[in-house]
């Protein structure tokens, strides 16, 4: 419970109205898509950046912590309140203040959602590329902060590639700018940089200044059906080698196609053990031969079937199925462990068959699919926690998903962040000295600790 004089102030910033502290609406504030719930104390929704660096500095003097949350979409719990304190919901500072179509350059506002913003941009020919799957809700301050990443990432990169600029408030309350709307800019620390995927342990993101493409003319969608998940994962590497970069390369493994199945009316042959979908863009005449070659390429991995969408429908239609993925695999268990580790490309199929052991030798369902042109999978370990042992089981299995990770030089983390989904399992793949000058630059910018605690680094917080 927050002091009364405290929740007095904060409706003096921002006003009564924008100032929640019933049980129902605190709860709404309590979660996101790890689904680990913690009670903020109170949720305020700021106006604008002066209102944020008042509520920062009366945090500072109270010591009370402060969650940043968009729309709460996150996958390791970056934005659930583990301490209680306050929820600083940044919902109404959700305007598009500029497109710059001489620079092509945007400004907006942290609370923008995702697709909203892409197509704004693109009704004048311009394009913003990351496209994660919650890109109907996320909103872009929390996609900066847990620098987001999508299928279209193998091609295009993620947030950071796109963030040339922000307004922020510290977490001393100080309003100050990085970077700017220029392509290049190396005068002094790239603090934009550090704020991208910090995961809104350093600063509230109040303004956020993006760099922008023209739009591709056309694009090319297209579903090969493979007879294993051997060689849809050869076929990654195959075709990557052949020094071919399509605008997606994403992967689905046979237990996801089964759970696709029944959640859509999409008709995948049971011959299909895996499925790869493929999108190229560009040039209308340039897209035929990008698709001929991609076909050549896979043909001799035993290739079931290929299907070509022939219009803009079909091609949503398959990427609705992609992104409602996530969601559907509870129909496999009711308790997910959802990993989206990375390894260099080429050693996608090794990673696929130390995952396919590791399910074996724990007996658990793992569900495969992902970005894997990045090679970045998304590990799914199907628990029922409610029956003894399983959760065990499913945490040493994710232990050795790790290790196997790190085994073939990759990352516990593309793109979902560290959250306290991971935070216990940092030093797996950080030094201790490295995980010492991350909390160095922590400590430096927030001294009490108040903005976004018990994230990232371990901490008394349990996760999994
Ligand atoms: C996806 C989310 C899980 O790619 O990152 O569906
Ligand atoms: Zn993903």
């Amino acid at each position: 419970m927050l002091n009364p004089s405290i929740l007095e102030k904060l409706q003096q910033i921002s006003g009564k109205d924008h100032v929640l502290t019933d049980k129902a609406d605190l709860i709404c504030y309590s979660y996101d898509a790890t689904q680990r719930q913690f009670l903020p104390d109170v949720v305020v929704h700021p106006a604008d950046a002066d209102e944020i660096s008042r509520i920062m500095q009366l945090a500072n003097a109270e010591k009370i912590p402060v969650f940043p949350r968009g729309a709460g979409t996150g996958f390791t719990g970056g934005s659930v309140p583990v301490a209680g304190g306050i929820v600083l919901g940044l919902s109404r500072l959700d305007r598009i203040l500029e497109i710059d179509e001489e620079n092509l350059v945007a400004t907006i506002e942290p609370g923008v959602v995702t697709e909203d913003f892409q197509k704004t941009v693109e009704k004048v020919g311009l394009f913003y590329p990351p496209d994660p799957a919650s890109l109907k809700v996320s909103t872009m301050g929390g996609n900066v902060a847990e620098c987001a990443g999508g299928p279209r990432c193998v091609k295009y990169g993620v947030t950071k590639d796109y963030i040339i600029g922000l307004e922020i408030v510290t977490p001393t309350g100080d309003i100050i700018k990085t970077g700017g709307p220029t392509m290049k800019g190396v005068v002094g620390y790239d603090l934009t940089k550090l704020i991208c995927g910090s995961e809104g342990t350093l600063a509230i993101m109040t303004k956020i200044v993006v760099k922008l493409l023209p739009k591709p003319e056309a694009k090319k969608t297209m579903l090969v059906m493979f007879s294993s998940i051997d060689g849809a994962a050869q076929a990654v590497s195959a075709i990557i080698r052949g020094k071919i970069i399509p605008t997606t390369l994403e992967f689905l493994d046979a237990r996801t196609l089964e759970c696709v199945r029944n959640a859509t009316d999409l008709d995948v042959p049971e011959a299909a053990q895996a499925v790869l979908l493929i999108e190229v863009d560009g040039d209308r005449e340039f897209l035929d031969g990008q698709t001929r070659k991609i076909s050549a390429i896979v043909q001799p991995l035993g290739v079931v079937e290929t299907r070509i969408a022939e219009t803009p429908e079909e091609s949503e239609a398959l990427w609705q199925v992609r992104r409602s993925i996530s969601a559907s695999l509870r129909q496999v268990n009711p308790d997910k462990y959802n990993e989206d580790i990375c390894v260099p490309r080429s050693r996608v199929p090794d990673m696929i068959r130390k995952i396919e052991a590791i399910a074996d030798k724990y007996n658990i369902p793992i569900v495969n699919y992902g970005h894997a042109g990045d090679g970045n999978i998304h590990v799914n370990i199907m628990v029922d926690n409610a029956v003894p042992g399983e959760q065990e089981k499913a945490e040493k299995a994710i232990v050795e998903v790790f290790e196997g990770t790190l085994e073939l030089g990759g990352t516990m983390s593309g793109e979902h962040g560290v959250g306290i989904m991971k935070a216990p399992f940092l030093n797996m793949e950080l030094q201790d000295n490295v995980i010492d000058y991350m909390k160095t630059i922590k400590k430096a910018l927030d001294p009490n600790n108040i903005l976004n605690p018990g994230k990232i680094f371990p901490s008394d917080v349990r996760a999994h």
